[in-house]
């Protein structure tokens, strides 16, 4: 069988050129995602017509345009001398996977400036390379929003509102719309500042004219994970009801249902003793001196006091 492949093999060197060695080697074609932080793999396979040695393999990954080795993997070693500092303790190869023709890179804690395009290079007697692109993603926070001024604010005042939102990566966009859902983002003044990190920090801000029962609401969009979430600022009659609104709205009926609940309490608790009473004093059935409770006037002082014991 071996004899058989290798002198076919003989045949089609003969008739292509090539055979032995022939190395073909496959990368993803479109760009792989890699949110910040998180670790990637950058897949790269090859495939050789004939039964290699692993002895005999290398595997170098290499940024495309600058050619900094990002891991270098030869004679069954990784060679970290040839490394370049910003990948230190940050690659691996999957050892086990090689012998099966799979040269993928972990990359660890992918930073901002990962992102661009890799070299998966392998040599076995021939060799081969192939790019791949890397590109970072990070989900925006979830914007929040200033009036200036914010204090006494009334219809008819000239207002300017900043909606922030930061840590995300590549760039957003922002809309803002009213409580109509127009797309008002026409007056509107965006900046997207890169921190140190080089995550985007967005800033941006419309100038309106308050008027009453509106709403503005800001929507931080990031395209590449078809992400977005928005913020809003609604103004109701005569006073500005800024996000405020749905917490006291919120803590108003939370005091009411507290409230309700006590006397609920007081009541229910009042109802249990004359009926727990009951039947310990007529030992009867419970539902019964529940049914009779109704109509039976108030105990006095003395019999509650005598009863709790009776419940402790
Ligand atoms: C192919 O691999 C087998 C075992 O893995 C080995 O015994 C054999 O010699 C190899 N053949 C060639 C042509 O390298
Ligand atoms: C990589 O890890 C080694 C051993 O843990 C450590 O000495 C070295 O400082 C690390 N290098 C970087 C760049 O983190
Ligand atoms: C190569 O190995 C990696 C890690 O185990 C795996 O995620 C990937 O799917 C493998 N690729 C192929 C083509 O088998
Ligand atoms: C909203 O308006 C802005 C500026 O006029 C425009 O750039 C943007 O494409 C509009 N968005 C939609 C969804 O219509
Ligand atoms: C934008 O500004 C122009 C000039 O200041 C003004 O005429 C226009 O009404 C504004 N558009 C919106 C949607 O506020």
């Amino acid at each position: 069988m071996q004899t058989a492949i290798l002198s076919a093999c003989f045949a089609l060197h003969l008739l292509l050129g090539h055979c032995r060695g022939a190395l073909e080697i496959q990368v993803p074609e479109v760009p792989v995602v890699a949110i910040f932080g998180e670790d990637v793999i950058l897949n790269c396979s090859f495939t050789t017509d004939t039964n290699f040695s692993l002895f005999d393999l290398s595997v170098i990954w290499h940024l495309t345009e600058t050619r900094k080795v990002v891991h270098s993997y030869s004679h069954q070693q990784d060679l970290q001398a040839d490394q370049a500092d910003s990948f230190a303790n940050r690659t691996e190869l999957f050892l086990e996977e090689l012998g099966k023709g799979n040269a993928s890179l972990l990359l660890r804690h992918v930073k901002i400036e990962d992102e661009g395009s890799f070299t998966c290079f392998v040599r076995i007697k021939d060799h081969m390379n192939a790019p791949i692109m890397l590109q970072l993603a990070a989900s925006y926070s979830k914007p929040n929003l200033h009036l200036e001024p914010n204090k006494n604010l009334k219809p008819g005042d000239k207002v300017v509102i900043t909606c922030h939102s930061s840590g995300g990566y590549p760039q957003a966009t922002v809309q803002w719309h009213d409580g109509k859902g127009s797309n008002i983002t026409e007056n509107v003044t965006t900046s997207q500042v890169a921190n140190e990190e080089g995550l985007f920090d967005v800033s941006s801000m419309i100038r309106v004219m308050l008027e009453p029962n509106s709403t503005y609401s800001c929507m931080v969009r990031n395209e590449l994970l078809d992400e977005e979430s928005q913020a809003s600022a609604t103004i109701t009659g005569q006073h500005l009801q800024f996000p405020a609104v749905a917490v006291w709205l919120t803590i108003g009926l939370s005091v009411c249902l507290l409230g309700l609940l006590a006397a609920l309490g007081f009541v229910c608790r009042r109802k249990i003793r004359q009926s727990c009473e009951e039947s310990v004093a007529e030992d009867g059935e419970e539902e019964e001196a529940e049914a009779r409770t109704v109509m039976k006037p108030l105990e006095n002082a003395e019999d509650k006091e005598a009863e709790e014991d009776v419940l402790e």
